[in-house]
């Protein structure tokens, strides 16, 4: 690798900071905050010029790669204020592995993990006062790698632009946590073994898009998506993993290529291990799961992922047929693995597993 530990990121701090907003008004992914991150590759030299720099648009030749063949990695990660004012990032190394591993995917340079954790870390320390301020909100940190080779012609590009860009996002549950209804799309697929369903890549939420459109417009709030294949085996739910407590068991799809390693499932399965419960990756059919709804084994039934952190599932839908999950309401274990990872996230419990960093901030004059 080209980087080692002390490459120095340069650091161009803005003239022109802009107001905050206030955080009862923030939303998601609307306000972008003052700095960004950026550092380029070309081939031959590999990746250089890591810096932070004032927001400001990218300038780019219509011809770009990127604009045509959709060769883009991203990935998502957030910063949290804690009450005693430190700011974390959670489980910063495992979002830059994995976003190595979807430059792979892509054909995309590797870059250096700890040089992509230290991107994290000096674009929060930049924009350190943007981190909002209230329980539940946070800072959403957008890590991007896109091909910037001018000319058309399907390649992997010789050139890239690795950029980080901020949002101080509003608290996704401004009244408890609160259950979603699902459809199960057997008309549409997200991705088969052998594509990109694990990679963090543009075109699985293009692909996404019409099924998502059609669950909307038949009142759900996300679709179930089906293995590619048989249509039969439960992959992950719109942009969140997939968890189900039936009977003494919590089932979650395996990690075999379609869907992506989410650092929440991850977080959520060593916390039920660590709990002692019986946990199973294991692929699940929607049919083994529609029965165990009907004979009233199936318990409850959530989403993991980094904007929710759990994401109940009251209802779903599948062929016509409609199962109420839980009463409609927020189960046990999803309330309990929802309240512990916020404790870990804002600083109020034990960090047994080392999953927090503090950003050290500059102290004003
Ligand atoms: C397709 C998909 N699956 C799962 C997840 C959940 O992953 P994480 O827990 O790392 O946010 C996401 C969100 O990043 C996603 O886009």
């Amino acid at each position: 690798m080209s980087f080692q530990n002390e490459t120095k990121i340069s650091v161009t701090l803005t003239q022109n900071p802009r107001p905050k907003p206030a955080d009862a008004s923030l939303s998601f992914g609307k306000v972008m905050t003052d700095h960004m991150f950026i550092m380029n590759y070309t081939e031959g030299k590999g990746w250089h010029d890591p810096r932070v720099v004032p927001y400001a648009p990218l300038e780019m030749d219509p011809a770009t790669q990127v604009l045509h063949y959709g060769q883009a990695v991203f990935d998502g990660l957030k910063a949290f204020r804690g009450k005693d004012g430190k700011i974390r990032l959670f489980r910063a190394q495992r979002h830059a592995e994995r976003l190595n591993k979807s430059c792979k995917a892509l054909c995309i340079p590797e870059m250096d993990v700890d040089l992509i954790r230290r991107s994290f870390e000096a674009i929060v320390e930049a924009d350190n006062e943007w981190v909002p301020h209230t329980q539940g909100t946070s800072l959403y940190i957008r890590p991007t790698v896109i091909a910037t080779d001018v000319m058309l012609g399907v390649h992997p590009s010789h050139t890239y632009t690795y950029f980080v860009i901020c949002s101080p996002v509003g608290a996704y549950y401004k009244e408890g946590v609160k259950p979603v209804r699902i459809l199960v799309s057997d008309n549409h697929v997200r991705a088969v073994q052998g594509g990109l369903g694990e990679a963090k890549t543009a075109a699985n939420y293009a692909a996404s898009l019409s099924a998502q459109q059609e669950a909307q417009a038949a009142g759900y709030t996300q679709v179930l998506w089906l293995d590619g294949v048989e249509r039969k085996y439960i992959d992950e739910v719109g942009t969140m993993n997939i968890m189900m407590r039936i009977g003494d068991e919590v089932i979650t799809p395996p990690l075999a290529g379609t869907i992506l390693d989410g650092v929440t499932r991850n977080s959520t399965l060593q916390l039920m291990r660590d709990w002692g419960l019986k946990v199973s990756e294991r692929r699940i059919s929607i049919d083994e799961v529609m029965e165990a709804g009907r004979k009233g084994t199936l318990l409850e039934m959530w989403g993991t992922g980094t904007a929710a952190v759990v994401s109940p599932v009251g209802e779903l839908g599948y062929k016509g047929e409609k199962l109420i999950i839980g009463n409609g309401q927020t189960g046990e274990l999803t309330q309990k693995l929802y309240d512990a990872i916020v404790a870990i996230q804002y600083g109020q419990s034990n960090d047994a597993h080392g999953w927090t960093s503090e950003v050290k901030v500059p102290v004003s004059a």
